[in-house]
């Protein structure tokens, strides 16, 4: 398939999107250490993406070249601070989503959640009920599009 990277990229891009439950509910000087050391590592791989945390879920995209997005996504998968990674969404993309975050971070206030789509009206907020397919990533995208409303160059 040819992939139009129409921000010049070389390669194909590549994203991946899935939900995991953290060990144990993590400190946040455990997620800054986290997200401190993803963001290096990302930087040198062409890797961006979002990163939510909440209630002990995660839920994240992550995007570059393929082959880097499915090498992360292995040594993700076998990282004992969580458990349950279940891939939601993966495929081609035309262009980046998170262009400028090397991994951006949210920790929503639950009640927000429930405007998001993916979620039923009635359903309870957490990220762990996000279901399989395209909802994960919309919910991403809406996250991602309600930060950029609020100016947030790399939030977190
Ligand atoms: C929820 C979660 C998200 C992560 N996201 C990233 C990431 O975006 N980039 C990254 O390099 N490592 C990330 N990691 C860390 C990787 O799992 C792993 O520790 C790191 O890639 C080093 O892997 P290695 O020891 O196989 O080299 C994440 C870990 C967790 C638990």
């Amino acid at each position: 398939m040819v992939v139009d990277n129409s921000q010049g990229e070389d390669q194909p891009l590549y994203e991946m999107v899935y939900v995991s439950l953290a060990e144990h509910a993590m400190a946040e000087a455990e997620l800054r250490d986290l997200l401190c050391r993803a963001r290096e590592a990302n930087e040198r791989h062409g890797i961006t993406g979002l990163l939510v945390y909440h209630e002990r879920a995660f839920l994240q995209l992550i995007e570059g070249e393929r082959e880097s997005v499915r090498r992360l996504f292995s040594a993700i998968e076998r990282d004992p601070r969580h458990e349950h990674v279940d891939l939601i969404w993966e495929g081609p993309v035309r262009r980046r989503s998170f262009q400028h975050w090397s991994m951006g971070f949210v920790v929503p206030d639950g009640k927000d959640l429930r405007g998001l789509p993916g979620f039923e009206p009635d359903d309870a907020p957490s990220l762990s009920t996000v279901p399989r397919g395209e909802p994960g990533r919309r919910v991403l995208m809406t996250l991602r599009d309600q930060l950029l409303s609020k100016g947030v160059s790399q939030p977190g």
